[in-house]
């Protein structure tokens, strides 16, 4: 990679230049400059859903971009907005066992889509004369960059060095869980009984409850059973508590369902879309509300407006791309590949954690899945930048967080190739210990 002007992501300065410089990407790979090419099985950063560069959404794009590319949106609409804001509340109702989303406010990026959904809701009281002081959120949940997302997502641990500048939020706990994990219900029963002290006290006070569902992304791939969220929301609607999901890594079928809230008996009052919303081809976010909310904004003078806005919100092109790629799960069948893809992963997870005493906490659902390491001489991030090292020398992409490794693969991913990932990884395995 040449020496350049940029300053790049989470890297220790100045970077040691070992990025692969990216020619082109196709599929499920990425080609850099002599050819070589990797397999990337973090969706870059998880926002590939039909593989890079679809021609199907790539054509949506040329096309939209010939007639309009930018326009501001409170002065003008446009039909690419309007068609995916229809479909967006189609899918996500179609399926959905609560109360049905109505309104769709565009974002343009997971981060924004997080701010204006803590904005949203704590407008909601103010725009009802009530003013309430904090959210609240699980412990471990991670959303975004910015000083909201942070706050909410400070007991990740990622944001301790600007924890004099966040907003009050207070976690909960959501036990985590893996295959063959025997003491979850007891752990979810001792979990259940602190969040309904914690509402009982609280309630009154509380602005939100927002979580990542079912999945914790950036917190370790963590899994959280749909029994346990279901009893959590019936305690929230009990004591009338507006709950936030944030979809943006769950959304547009990564669970194996379009969103996590499907696999549920509950839907949340808003939810938050990004990453894989365009296919991954171009940045775009939504927070998406139900007519309860909504309607706390309604009024006849300019006091109840949400005075938020982004320059590119509801972009034409990334709509038009967006469009495309909700059009692709009919065209190409994608909910029934990712449940081909979790079928291959427990496979390939079984394998690992027959062959190695030191794989463990193996979990699944949909298209991702994820498992620890535990080793007896400790875990390093040396460790860690080795596998990812050796993974690119076979041509695999991985991001490990921690002790923990994740595959999260686009959809077109073949059995073949997925199986393909297992091995390299297992290889590699064989090779740390
Ligand atoms: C659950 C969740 N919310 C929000 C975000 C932030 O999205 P973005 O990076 O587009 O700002 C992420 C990013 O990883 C995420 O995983």
């Amino acid at each position: 990679m040449k020496e350049n002007a940029i300053w790049y992501p989470f890297c220790i300065l100045p970077q040691k230049l070992n990025n692969i410089s990216t020619k082109q990407a196709k599929g499920v790979y990425v080609i850099d400059e002599n050819n070589k090419k990797y397999l990337d099985v973090t969706s870059s950063w998880w926002v590939i859903l039909h593989g890079h560069s679809h021609p199907f959404i790539v054509e949506a794009i040329k096309k939209q971009a010939d007639v309009l590319c930018q326009v501001g949106f409170a002065d003008c609409t446009h039909n690419p907005g309007i068609i995916l804001s229809n479909k967006i509340i189609e899918i996500i109702n179609t399926e959905n066992a609560g109360e049905k989303f109505t309104k769709v406010f565009f974002a343009d990026n997971g981060a924004t889509s997080v701010e204006i959904a803590l904005k949203i809701a704590y407008q909601y009281h103010v725009n009802q004369n009530n003013k309430r002081k904090k959210f609240v959120s699980f412990e471990g949940s991670y959303h975004g960059e910015t000083f909201g997302a942070m706050s909410i997502g400070k007991s990740s641990g990622f944001f301790d060095l600007f924890s004099d500048l966040l907003i009050p939020v207070d976690f909960l706990p959501s036990p985590f869980t893996w295959k063959e994990d025997i003491e979850i219900e007891n752990k979810e029963n001792i979990a259940l009984l602190e969040i309904e002290k914690y509402f009982l006290q609280n309630h009154r006070n509380i602005i939100a409850f927002m979580f990542e569902p079912l999945v914790q992304g950036a917190g370790g791939m963590k899994m959280i059973r749909p029994e346990f969220i279901n009893k959590v929301m019936q305690i929230a609607k009990k004591y009338n508590v507006i709950t936030i999901f944030d979809e943006v890594m769950t959304g547009f079928g990564r669970t194996g369902k379009m969103f996590a809230m499907h696999h549920l008996d509950y839907a949340p009052d808003i939810v938050c879309l990004s990453k894989g919303m365009s296919g991954g081809t171009l940045p775009i976010g939504a927070t998406v509300v139900n007519d309860k909310i909504y309607q706390a904004f309604l009024g006849e003078k300019p006091d109840k407006i949400l005075m938020h806005g982004h320059s590119y919100m509801a972009n034409p092109i990334c709509c038009a791309a967006s469009i495309a790629s909700i059009e692709l799960f009919n065209i190409e069948n994608t909910i029934a590949n990712i449940q081909e893809i979790e079928k291959t992963h427990n496979k390939g997870l079984k394998i690992l954690a027959e062959k190695f005493d030191f794989v463990h906490k193996i979990r699944c659902l949909g298209d991702i899945a994820a498992f620890d390491i535990n080793l007896k001489m400790g875990y390093s991030n040396e460790l860690n930048s080795k596998i990812r090292l050796l993974a690119r020398e076979k041509g695999l992409i991985l991001r490990p967080f921690e002790n923990t490794i994740y595959l999260i693969p686009p959809y077109c991913i073949t059995n073949a190739e997925l199986e393909w990932c297992y091995n390299v990884i297992a290889e590699i395995l064989g090779k740390i210990i």
